[in-house]
This record gives C-alpha cells, sequence and structure tokens, in this order.
C-alpha cells in the first residue's frame, strides 16, 4: 500500500465543543468558540439550546457566537428537544435543566432512543431533580425543573458524561455538591467551568462544586479532535514509510490512552505541546506518527480503557492484523454506545476475514489476518464508517464497500476527503 504522508487539520474536538455551548448559554453576555466542527452532533446542542431560546450565530469563518441567558434563563419550549444522535448533548442536557424552571422532553434518533439514561438520572435525583423516563432506562427523557440541593453524588459508571451531568446541575443548587467517580475520566467539563469562574476543589476521588452567582461569558477555543486524528495515526501506523502530522490537536492526558496503545503496537507516534494555543487549559499541540515495519498485537486492560474508549473500535481493527494476539478486557461501555460497538466491530472484521472473537467485555484477536474487500455494515455509526474506511487506504487486499459512509460526519465533516489529502 501507498504509504500516508502530509500535515493535516481536523475538525474542533467534539466534547470540548458540547461543553463550550452549554456554559456559554449559562452564562452572562456574548461568548465566542473558535474552532467549533460543525459535525452532527454538535449541530444537535446547538439545536436544543434554540430550542431554549439562545440566541446562537453560526459563521463558518468566524466561528459560534452565543448570547448566554444567565444560569437559570433558559425557558420552557413546548415541543420536544431533538437531541438526534448525540449522548452527551442528552446526557448534559439532563444536568442543565435539572434546575431550569418548567418541563422538558429530551428525544433522540433511533440509536440515541435505545441507550441508557437511569445511570444519569440516579445521581441527579440526589441532587433533588425530577427525571421521568415512561419507556423504562431509555428516551425520551422528562426533566421538570426542581429545586437542587448540594449533595454527595457517586457515579456509577466510568462516564464523563454522568461526571458532567452532575456537576452542571450542581451550578444551581443550594450548598456544595462532591462528585466522586471511580475512575477518572475526560475533565473537560471541570477545565471549562475553571475557566469561566466556578470554583471546584479536588478532594482523592471527588471533585467539591461550589455554586457560583453567575458565569462569566469568555472566549473558547476548540483545539482539534484527537478522536478524529486517530484515524490517520491508526492509518499512517499500518503502512510502513508513512508519516502523517495533525496541527493543532487537543492532547488532554485523558484522551491519549490509544495514542500510547499505538507507541506500544511498535508505531513511532511524538506529539509536542504548544504553550498558550488553547484557552481553557487545555493542552494543544501536534503529533506525528510514522509507521513501523510491523505492528505487535498487546492488550488492553480494564483500567485503560476510559482513556482510549472512543478509539477501542480502530484500535481492534489494528489488533486484528498485527503481529500476535491481543486482548481487550474491561469494555463492556462499548455495548451502549451508538450501537453495540464490539458486536459491531467484531462483525465488521469478520466479513473483511479477521479472526476475532467478542467477548462480554471486549475482544479476542488472533492477529496476523490478511484482510479481504467486500461489502460492511457500520450499523449507522460514524466510528465504525471511518474504521471501515481506514483498513480499506491501508490493508485490505481489495475495496471495502461501506454501506453507510454520510454517518462519518457525525463527528468529522470532511474526513474521506482528509483521507485522501494524505496520498
Ligand atoms: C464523552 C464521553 C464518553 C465518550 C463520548 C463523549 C463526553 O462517553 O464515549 O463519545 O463528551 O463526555 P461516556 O461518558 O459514556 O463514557
Amino acid at each position: 500500500m501507498k504509504p500516508l504522508q502530509g500535515e493535516i487539520r481536523v475538525p474542533g474536538d467534539k466534547s470540548i465543543a458540547h461543553r463550550a455551548c452549554l456554559v456559554a448559554a449559562l452564562a452572562e453576555g456574548d461568548s465566542h468558540i473558535i474552532g467549533f466542527s460543525g459535525g452532527g452532533d454538535n449541530h444537535s446542542t446547538l439545536r436544543v439550546l434554540r430550542g431554549l431560546g439562545v440566541h446562537i450565530e453560526v459563521d463558518a469563518a468566524r466561528g459560534v457566537r452565543i448570547q448566554g441567558r444567565g444560569l437559570r434563563g433558559l425557558s420552557a419550549p413546548v415541543d420536544a428537544l431533538d437531541c438526534g444522535n448525540s449522548g452527551t448533548t442528552m446526557r448534559l442536557m439532563m444536568g442543565l435543566l435539572a434546575g431550569q424552571r418548567g418541563a422538558f422532553e429530551l428525544v433522540g434518533d433511533a440509536s440515541l432512543s435505545a441507550r441508557p439514561m437511569e445511570r444519569v438520572a440516579a445521581p441527579l435525583r440526589r441532587l433533588g431533580a425530577r427525571i421521568e423516563m415512561p419507556a423504562g432506562d431509555h428516551p425520551p427523557v422528562r426533566v421538570v425543573g426542581a429545586p437542587l440541593v448540594g449533595s454527595r453524588v457517586e457515579t456509577r459508571v466510568a462516564s464523563a458524561q454522568v461526571k458532567s451531568a452532575c456537576l452542571l446541575a450542581a451550578l444551581l443548587a443550594s450548598g456544595e455538591t462532591t462528585v466522586f467517580e471511580a475512575t477518572p475520566t475526560r475533565d473537560h467539563t471541570e477545565r471549562m467551568l475553571r475557566h469561566v469562574g466556578v470554583t471546584l476543589h479536588e478532594s482523592p476521588g471527588g471533585l467539591r462544586l461550589v455554586p457560583p452567582e453567575r458565569l462569566e461569558a469568555r472566549e473558547f477555543v476548540v483545539p482539534g479532535d484527537v478522536s478524529s486524528a486517530a484515524f490517520f495515526a491508526g492509518a499512517a501506523a499500518l503502512v510502513p514509510g508513512s508519516e502523517v502530522v495533525v496541527r493543532g490537536v487537543g492532547l488532554n492526558p485523558r484522551r491519549v490512552g490509544f495514542l500510547h496503545a499505538l507507541r506500544e503496537m511498535g508505531a513511532s507516534v511524538e506529539w509536542a505541546l504548544t504553550p498558550g494555543l488553547a484557552a481553557h487549559d487545555e493542552p494543544v499541540g501536534d503529533l506525528v506518527v510514522r509507521g513501523p515495519a510491523t505492528l505487535r498485537g498487546v492488550d488492553i486492560s480494564p483500567e485503560r480503557v476510559a482513556d482510549m474508549v472512543d478509539e477501542l473500535p480502530l484500535f481492534a481493527c489494528l489488533a486484528a492484523v498485527a503481529d500476535g494476539p491481543s486482548v481487550v478486557v474491561g469494555a463492556d461501555e462499548l455495548r451502549v454506545k451508538e450501537t453495540d460497538r464490539i458486536s459491531a466491530t467484531g462483525a465488521l472484521l469478520r466479513a473483511l476475514g479477521a479472526t476475532v472473537e467478542d467477548t462480554r467485555d471486549g475482544w479476542r484477536f488472533a492477529g496476523n489476518a490478511r484482510l479481504t474487500g467486500g461489502a460492511v455494515r457500520v450499523e449507522g455509526d460514524h466510528r465504525l464508517a471511518m474504521c471501515a474506511a481506514v483498513l480499506s487506504r491501508t490493508v485490505t487486499r481489495g475495496p471495502v464497500e461501506i454501506d453507510a459512509p454520510s454517518v462519518a460526519s457525525v463527528s468529522f465533516p470532511g474526513f474521506f476527503e482528509t483521507l485522501e489529502r494524505l496520498g
């Protein structure tokens, strides 16, 4: 295969952009978000905020301007709020709306309507939230704004979305809230809340939030999404002689687990932070990945899962063809992502000829697969569509036909063009 060569940028980080929009909507005054990705999920957050009466201007060149409504200024709409395919939108909204005035209904597409929400509702109820889910542990979610009281809450699953929902609700509570998480997860919400003036104290395993009087409107600079950059890092690692540079990418320590795994597999993976590039204390830098002569299999243990949770399907693609066996354990959360990513990724790889066994909480890979081309189903999942494209560009003997390539734009508009640009 022809090596991948070149320098690219990737769209703004989806996780950080969601949070910037929410915090801006609660601030006093106008906030400006630079580097907003334009992906479907982030647009779901804008759509929901508009439904809550927030004035938003989107300009492709200049970014997003949001007129904050103040901490308690959101208005209850008549219609349901459509979160599309975006789990982060729905879960963070549950926290944000819990202490507002009025009743709100959150709905989503077929994939989101099957995803668990009780994991968010349960800790929010400890703060006094009124949340009803007539369909059981699934959307639609009805939030009836209620007075919240600061408390101690624990998140039962390793989930930044659950933690973030609790922190957003705690902004409106009377008294302090301490959130405990069993496993550390991405800390974008914490960094951003501090950026707009919120006091957060850290204790072992816990985060104590002091409810603010107001949030300050600010400028947010969203770095490139490392989860999007990962596809090109993985592609470069699969073809010897490749060298891909990704500029201006977010390198939060809780998001670079895949890059560490790639290094362990034998790829040359280097990054250097650019001082002072991002506001709100997010590390940003340039990433350089070079393809090794061979990749070797590595094992992923449960404590590594949270830091590479969105990259595990991609890791699976690499593990399938790497030299020697690999296993992933402790990744049962993948079963409740946009699709069941354990079985969907396993099926995709088997359709191309890999020897992969799906387990309850991960996979077992024989390694050394020589993949064929062929038709694959990505189950409407953006990350699986991009995985299939990476395999097709780098290792399969014939082309891979993807049933729904356009779903990549949920997180990465322009993905295929960027892949092409690398040769
Ligand atoms: C996200 C957290 C992760 C991740 C998702 C985005 C976030 O989900 O998979 O793509 O922005 O907080 P969980 O919190 O469910 O692990």
